[in-house]
């Protein structure tokens, strides 16, 4: 342990030969409180001992590839600050198309419309928070919005929790497998005070980014092994929980809806091939990532 004090300089210039310039000031800032343009502006600036040597451990575990979002506590995922921890995956970039999508599809709905959006393995809750808090602070229309989100992991909702209270925003969470705490009737009606979950003349909205990786990409690729295994992989070439989600829709009660899955490039072809099977009346768009790969998948009537 180096019991010095430092200063911004030093500690930068110590950590640089293991993590990025980039990741050590974002550390730096988290330990001190100070924001990263003050660091910047001040290298001369002198970090306590204590401080210092949470800075070092910090830069170890950044070292051993452990997320900067976890070890800061955040993420930013479409403008927005969410709270993540090693039960929650990180948010990622490319699921911010999935959220582009959603709000393009709200927007086509007229004033007051309702509408039902359906989160499902909401993990951080960062996509129907960011869809909600842009409908809030962005839209006129589609304010008439009810929102479910749903995860197997408990201590995944407890963070989504927390991050809709941050947020303010109003989203039932239910724990479960998949879209099985909303089919059972007895949720259907706590949900909304003894209605209906899905009125007459509903919008339904499903969203999905489930685990899809295969076991061996998890394991070929370095930088995801600090993130829980049971957010990432699923069995069937990764789209085992598709396939199951996708049947768990015959059980809903209403026909017609809208939704959206992430997917791996990789697995176009495949996924087309169990949405014909399983809704063969329903229409299949794909659409792409930043990077220009297939990464989502629209399913509607
Ligand atoms: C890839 S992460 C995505 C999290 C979040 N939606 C996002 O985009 O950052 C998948 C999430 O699905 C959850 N999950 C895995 N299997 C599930 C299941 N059978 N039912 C519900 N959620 C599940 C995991 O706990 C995890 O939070």
């Amino acid at each position: 342990m180096n019991s010095q004090k430092q200063t911004v300089q030093q500690l930068l210039h110590s950590s640089l030969k293991q993590i990025d310039k980039l990741d050590a000031e974002l550390l730096i800032s988290h330990v001190t409180h100070k924001s990263r343009e003050f660091l910047i502006a001040h290298p001369e600036y002198k970090v306590g001992k204590l401080e210092s040597w949470k800075v070092f451990k910090l830069i170890k575990k950044r070292a051993k590839g452990i997320p900067l979002a976890y070890l800061i506590g955040h993420k930013e995922f479409f403008e927005l600050d969410f709270m993540v921890n090693k039960y929650t995956l990180v948010p990622r970039p490319d699921t911010e198309t999935m959220v582009e999508l959603v709000l393009e599809r709200l927007m086509t709905y007229d004033l007051g419309h309702k509408t039902v959006l359906i989160d499902v393995g909401t993990g951080s809750g960062c996509i129907p928070i960011s869809i909600t808090k842009t409908v809030k602070t962005r839209f006129i229309a589609s304010q008439n919005i009810d929102i479910v989100a749903t995860d197997i992991s408990k201590q995944a909702l407890r963070i989504a929790k927390k991050n809709a209270k941050k947020h303010n925003v109003e989203i039932n969470f239910l724990h479960g497998n998949l879209l099985e705490p909303i089919i059972k009737s007895s949720e259907l009606r706590t949900l909304t005070h003894g209605a209906s979950v899905f009125p007459e003349n509903s919008e339904l909205i499903i969203t999905a980014n489930l685990p899809y990786l295969t076991e061996e990409q998890f394991e070929t690729e370095p930088s995801i092994q600090h993130e829980p295994k049971s957010t990432l992989v699923a069995d069937k070439k990764g789209l085992a929980l598709y396939e199951k989600l996708l049947q768990q829709f015959a059980n809903l009660p209403i026909c017609q809806f809208t939704c959206f899955l992430e997917i791996d490039p990789g697995q176009t072809t495949h996924i087309k091939k169990i949405i014909r099977h399983t809704l063969p009346d329903y229409s299949i768009t794909i659409s792409k990532d930043l990077a220009g790969l297939d990464r989502i998948v629209t399913i509607q009537k």
